[in-house]
């Protein structure tokens, strides 16, 4: 059996999927989620990029024990010097540098010729090496290359020290049988090949992303990058969870493994998910809502008569077990710590206080608590970057003879503000109260509910995607009422929203609204 590396690159790559963008905070917890995963290396983000990346790797680079730490950088020096600087806490770190080598990228978008190429690759890797010893190369859009011209460029970085060598398949292009070929080309005629690990990185543009990755280690390829709901760029990335279970469910196939723990599977699919807005589709591969549910009536008399009739996998192995029921109505604050810290969750002082206030209210309306329960309420505590608004009261009225009619109370730094409006139903009014009381009007671009658990009486999970002044950010909120679990994510991402970058704009504009 190989041993396969998992690259994951959630937070970058699978970070550039339109809308989902992630504060430095939230990309922490996803990273510690992702060493409980047993990923090998976790990509950061790419730190010349915005400072809110450099802060994330810095932060993920300052915490993170256990996988080698990951930031990209264009082969430039800039580029090199601000990565390094975000890895520099690093245990193990890892500079990844990218130059494109097609002719259709040579010629349109860096004007430069095969020799200038190849001369910038050396130097890029040559330059990461003095910051760290493990520096991975990618030769973007490798897939539409040239193998000559690809097989040159790989030699000449793994001469200069390259420890990595990444095949990405930018653009979605490769069909499988073809990418396998062209990771066997490269093992058969890249002379010190065996010096450096043949990764590859491939996009879904045409539904293919993991087959080609499947593909590429069925010929050679040691390490594959991938995301986590396969999110990213356009189409996204091949998908973390369906690689690694292809790999689980077929070793006599592809002979190969990986470190990853699988039972933690659903529990980084849905942190994803909630983090960045980006709902997984009911039939998604292996996390899909409808993954392991038996619809027609002869698949679920085979599953009951042998579950292997159609299952060929079981949903404890991605962490889809029974609910487990953990704490009731009496359970004190020291077994609900416990309980979060056997979930690896860890809180501060006054978000345990919150958390546990909120627990105690569920138990009191809510007959069962499950872990998800207690999920949802954490992840509801984890404090946007800045926290300017908090929830402090709200109540809405609303029927089919009813106005729907909306009064909220906010605390802001130690105030207390409230307002009431109407609107179109009753999360509408709540929305038009918040933007009353803040003075700021987002458009809202996505508004989705889920029921994190079973029965009528389930906590309801919204997520919120809002767009202002050219930002946008998600929010999430959770509760057992889904008009106050609306307006905690609505104000989730108006936190978020004045929050650093777009803060002054917004101090600018309240200044304007209230002189
Ligand atoms: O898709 C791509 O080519 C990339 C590289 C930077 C690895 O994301
Ligand atoms: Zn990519």
């Amino acid at each position: 059996m190989r041993r396969i590396v998992i690259f994951d690159t959630t937070l970058r790559d699978g970070e550039q999927c339109p809308g989902a963008s992630l504060t430095p905070q939230e990309k922490l917890e996803i990273a510690r989620q992702l060493v409980r995963l047993g990923v090998d290396v976790i990509e950061g983000g790419f730190p010349i990029a915005s400072p809110g990346d450099a802060q994330a790797v810095k932060m993920i680079a300052q915490t993170i024990k256990g996988p080698t730490i990951a930031a990209l950088a264009r082969s430039l020096p800039a580029d090199i010097d601000a990565a390094a600087a975000a890895l520099a806490p690093a245990k193990k770190k890892r500079l990844h540098v990218f130059l494109a080598t097609s002719p259709i990228h040579r010629k349109y978008k860096l004007r430069k010729a095969e020799e200038e190429i190849l001369r910038q690759a050396v130097w890029a890797v040559g330059y990461a090496k003095k910051h760290s010893k493990d520096v991975e190369f990618s030769p973007e859009d490798a897939s539409r290359t040239e193998p000559e011209f690809l097989h040159k460029v790989l030699e000449a970085v793994i001469k200069a020290g390259a420890t990595t060598v990444n095949i990405p398949d930018t653009v979605g292009y490769a069909i499988p049988e073809q990418f396998g070929a062209l990771i066997q080309g490269i093992v058969e005629r890249v002379p010190n090949i065996e010096r450096a690990v043949i990764s590859v990185h491939c996009h879904n543009d045409l539904g293919l992303a993991v087959s080609n990755s499947l593909a590429a280690i069925k010929h050679g390829a040691g390490q594959v990058e991938c995301t986590v709901n396969g999110i990213g760029e356009r189409a996204g990335n091949a998908s973390l969870e369906e690689i690694v279970m292809s790999l689980k469910v077929r070793p006599e196939y592809y002979r190969a493994t990986t470190g990853v723990d699988t039972r933690q599977i659903v529990k980084a699919s849905r942190l994803v998910s909630t983090l960045t807005g980006i709902v997984v589709q009911p039939n998604k591969a292996i996390v899909g809502d409808n993954a392991f549910r038996h619809e027609s009536g002869i698949h679920q008399d085979g599953v009951l008569k042998h579950r292997l009739t159609y299952e060929i996998m079981r949903p404890q192995d991605i962490g889809l077990g029974e609910s487990k029921l953990v704490l009731g109505k009496l359970s004190g604050r020291h077994a609900f710590a416990r309980r979060l810290s056997g979930l690896g969750m860890k809180l501060s002082k006054p978000a345990l206080d919150r958390a546990f206030a909120r627990f105690k209210a569920l138990a009191d309306k809510k007959k069962h608590v499950f872990d998800e329960d207690l999920v949802a309420i954490v992840e509801d505590e984890l404090p946007p970057e800045q926290e300017v608004y908090k929830l402090a009261y709200v109540h809405t009225a609303s029927g089919s003879e009813t106005v729907p009619t909306a009064t909220i109370r906010l605390s802001k730094e130690g105030k207390e503000l409230q307002d009431a409006a109407c609107g179109d139903g009753p999360v509408d009014a709540c929305y038009k109260t918040i933007d009353r009381l803040t003075g700021l009007s987002p458009e809202l671009v996505d508004y989705g509910l889920h029921a994190v658990t079973k029965g009528k009486d389930a906590v309801g999970e919204v997520t919120v995607r809002l767009r202002y002044q050219g930002a946008e950010v998600s929010g999430r909120g959770a509760s057992t009422d889904v008009i106050e679990a609306s307006a905690r994510a609505y104000l989730n991402a108006v936190n978020k929203l004045i929050s650093a970058p777009t803060r002054r704009a917004y101090l600018q504009r309240r200044q304007a609204l209230h002189p």
